[in-house]
């Protein structure tokens, strides 16, 4: 079984005048009763190649100071806690404080169902899932007939169908160690589990019958009642042999007998109830020691079909027929893509057909074939020998304005796209044999794929999870029905007190500065009224061709629901929304096109009379932290009520000095570079604050961790220092919420410290735009 998912993956207004009564003024706020904290300024500075200068240009970092370890260094410990102390008091003034975190905590407490997957092939065929609860560290997963899972949808999973199969939290004390990844045998009979502890990458096989449940912890590694075999280092790729006999797998390649994910990898079988040290080695790792293997076999088993890997999608591809040979390291094999040029990723075969979802002139992805010609095959000591190539046949050609993210097998010669169109993501099923449109699978609604999870190639069925908006899971089952997909929806998870039937939501466009039509979405409650009075929290992401719509996200929830709000997502470009095309227009020297069209959603908003003016609140994560900031200086007066812009980089001339560096040329822009050295000097928040623009910023709320190591603190310090102390006077708050002992990534983070900044983000909006609760 395969698992496929994909996770669908918060500044400052600027008054072009005098501050005046014009400029919005925030309520219970006063730097007469709250001065800004002071911090001590340093000579540091700068000295970049300009193009336009025609020379270097200097500016300087007079709080270089703050770049310093937060963790060990006391001054910038005190500046953050003196930040801290500033950002409590205000929000003391919120006076319905338990009312919001109640709300948000309701947002927080669904059940949460994982990885439905229905073995259709199986002898007796099942389904199975995780599910994990508020509060619950680990998944506990279940194993239900389809006459269980029937009763379930009834009562709309009310609580989880069939019996308990695995409870993750028994497999250490500590809750450490989980479920990285797993198959079922094709029979349905075992099932292979990769044990890792503490988000490790690498693991050890282990393998359990289906009829052997392991719930109460034991001492034994990978839980009682288990085969004896443990095959260790793992990296999650695996496939059942076609005769259940045992599984191929991929192992890292560490000489040391490690765990190192960076010297390549090996591909290896495992037979069922024989010790590892038996497993027999059937490729050798790639010598450049860069490219990592993955593996399709065919349903019959006939083909088993190795991917190499380079880091940017350059992909080989070889095959060999694994049941017509002695399994070893001396097994004949062809090569159907022997160079590293493409993103070739392989979909399923079909007789002697190999799909392949490729970029090879095509951005957006198409699906071709290449004819297995098996007349070929030859031992040698590396398949890099192997320089055959084959050349492909267009089956599925791109779309232009849709990129395909996946394709899903089914039904032995179909495909389920999963792809970005519009900001969203829609399926289609094509015929792979004829490359021809079947049907859209769903309609298009306000809810995104969460996860497509199928058994096998040759299953009927595949599952779907959707996020929304308004329900953090819906689960849908699509069933090819020998004419057409039918589908049946297994339950739509709520949250406390609203059904998600209140909710409603508008598909729209706004019109960007050099005319470009950019997407957006709008979902309110049916009870919002549309004229001109509801605030409007706007998210969006706009980066590396992400798409962050429509998900589920209970901040933004509690925010819509409870003050008859509406929220939005801008498609930006720079954004994945139309495709590969649309990212493309929004990076490097195109980057001000981001900002351009995130304003204009905004304007848009207030036009339609869905805003009301003054009241659009712009918000963004990490990149989309840095777009908020960038567009709260470079709006009209009074666009945006106030900004929230979380864990951003906020200083892009010390992204070079920390962790995600250079990778980032390409969205951002390279600053050693002259010409583009420009341009990112041009937007780049922290060396835009300008005491002399006379500015007036929006109340801005920077959040930031202070353990993140993708993005360092030090943004979100200095930032917040330059702009306290460029506007010693603002008349609207300049704050910033640290969380402490969190990282990039409110998943990986204690739900507590998500459940304290979404409180702080809420309040915050609450009372810099004067709201009072509605719900
Ligand atoms: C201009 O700046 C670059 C980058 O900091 C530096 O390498 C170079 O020496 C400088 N040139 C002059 C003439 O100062
Ligand atoms: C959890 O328990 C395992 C096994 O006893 C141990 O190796 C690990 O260090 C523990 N981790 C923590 C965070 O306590
Ligand atoms: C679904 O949305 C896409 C993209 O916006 C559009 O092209 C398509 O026509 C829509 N399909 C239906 C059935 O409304
Ligand atoms: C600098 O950036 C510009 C714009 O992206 C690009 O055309 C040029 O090739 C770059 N120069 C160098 C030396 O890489």
């Amino acid at each position: 079984m395969h698992s496929l998912k994909t996770m669908l993956s918060g500044l400052l207004l600027l008054s072009l005048f005098v501050i005046d009564s014009f400029a919005n003024k925030a309520p219970c706020w006063s730097t007469k009763d709250t001065p800004f904290p002071k911090a001590r300024r340093v000579d540091k500075t700068w000295t970049y190649r300009s193009a336009k200068a025609h020379g270097n240009v200097t500016f300087p970092d007079p709080y270089f100071w703050l770049e310093q370890p937060y963790t060990t260094t006391k001054e910038v410990q005190e500046f953050a806690a003196d930040q801290q102390a500033l950002t409590e008091k205000y929000m003391s003034k919120c006076t319905n404080a338990e009312s919001i975190t109640q709300s948000i905590k309701d947002a927080f407490d669904y059940n949460s169902y994982f990885d439905i997957t229905f073995l259709d092939n199986a002898i007796n065929p099942f389904y199975f899932f995780s599910l994990q609860r508020i509060g619950e560290s680990r998944k506990t997963y279940y194993i239900a007939t389809p006459e269980e899972m029937e009763a379930g949808r009834k009562t709309n999973f009310a609580n989880p169908p069939g019996h308990k199969y695995f409870d993750e939290g028994a497999l250490s004390v500590n809750g450490t160690a989980s479920i990285q990844t797993y198959q079922f045998s094709t029979n349905g009979l075992y099932l292979a589990y990769l044990v890792i502890d503490a988000d490790a990458d690498v693991g050890t096989w282990y393998v359990r019958k289906t009829t052997s449940p392991f719930l109460k912890y034991s001492k034994t590694p990978g839980g009682d009642g288990r085969l004896p075999e443990a095959v260790p280092r793992g990296d999650g790729h695996i496939m059942w042999r076609s005769d259940n006999a045992g599984f191929y797998y991929v192992q890292v390649n560490d000489p040391e007998g490690g765990t190192n994910t960076d010297i390549g990898s090996v591909l290896r079988y495992h037979k069922l109830g024989t010790a590892y040290e038996k497993d027999v080695l059937l490729v050798h790792a790639d010598p450049s020691q860069d490219s990592f293997y993955s593996i399709v076999e065919s349903l019959d088993g006939k083909w088993l079909v190795l991917v190499n890997s380079k880091g940017a999608g350059q992909t080989s591809i070889y095959a060999t027929r694994p049941l017509e040979q002695t399994l070893s390291d001396k097994m004949k094999w062809i090569s159907i893509v022997p160079t590293q040029e493409d993103d070739l990723t392989a979909i399923t075969t079909i007789g002697d057909d190999l799909y392949v979802q490729s970029d090879h002139d095509a951005p957006n992805y198409k699906t071709v074939k290449y004819k297995m010609d098996w007349s070929k095959a030859r031992v040698v000591n590396k398949l890099q020998d192997l320089n055959d190539n084959v050349d492909p046949v267009d089956v599925i050609p791109a779309r232009k304005d849709a990129l395909l993210n996946f394709a899903v097998p089914f039904d032995n010669d179909k495909v389920v796209y999963v792809m970005t169109e519009n900001g969203k993501y829609t399926l289609y099923l094509y015929s792979l044999l004829t490359g021809k449109l079947i049907q859209q699978v769903l309609p298009n609604e306000t809810f995104t794929a969460h996860e497509v999870i199928y058994a096998d190639s040759g299953s009927k069925n595949i599952v779907l999870a959707y996020w929304g908006p308004y329900s953090p899971r819906k689960c849908v089952q699509i069933t090819w029905d020998g004419t057409k997909v039918v589908d049946k929806t297994f339950f739509i998870e709520t949250v406390k007190g609203t059904k998600p039937g209140d909710f409603m939501t508008e598909e729209l466009e706004a019109t960007s500065k050099d005319g470009t039509k950019v997407p957006y979405y709008a979902v309110h409650h049916k009870d919002t009224k549309r004229d001109g009075t509801a605030p409007a929290m706007m998210h969006f992401y706009a980066t590396y061709g992400d798409v962050e719509n429509l998900f589920w996200y209970p901040m933004h929830y509690s925010f819509m629901n409870s003050y008859n709000a509406v929220l939005v997502y801008a498609g930006a470009r720079g954004g994945g929304d139309k495709g590969a095309d649309w990212h493309i227009a929004g990076e490097g020297m195109r980057k001000q096109n981001t900002f351009d069209d995130l304003i204009a959603v905004a304007q848009d908003l207030v036009k339609r009379k869905i805003a009301a003016p003054g009241k659009v609140v712009p918000e963004g994560v990490s990149a989309g932290g840095l777009n908020a900031a960038v567009i709260a200086r470079q709006a009209p007066p009074n666009t945006f009520g106030a900004v929230l812009s979380d864990l951003p980089p906020l200083d892009w001339f010390l992204i070079d000095r920390s962790r995600a560096g250079s990778s980032q040329y390409e969205d951002f822009g390279n600053p050693h570079n002259a010409t583009e050295f420009d341009v990112i000097r041009s937007w780049s928040p922290l060396q835009n604050i300008d005491a002399t623009e006379q500015k007036v910023y929006p109340p801005i709320l920077v959040t930031a961790s202070d353990s993140d190591q993708r993005v360092v603190i030090a943004h979100a310090l200095k930032f917040t220092a330059q702009l306290q102390f460029s506007y010693p006077n603002s008349p609207n708050p300049l704050l910033m919420h640290i969380a402490k002992s969190a990282g990039h990534s409110d998943v990986g983070n204690n739900q507590d410290t998500a459940i304290i900044k979404n409180f702080h983000q809420e309040c915050f909006v609450q009372l810099a735009l004067g709201l009072t609760k509605y719900r």
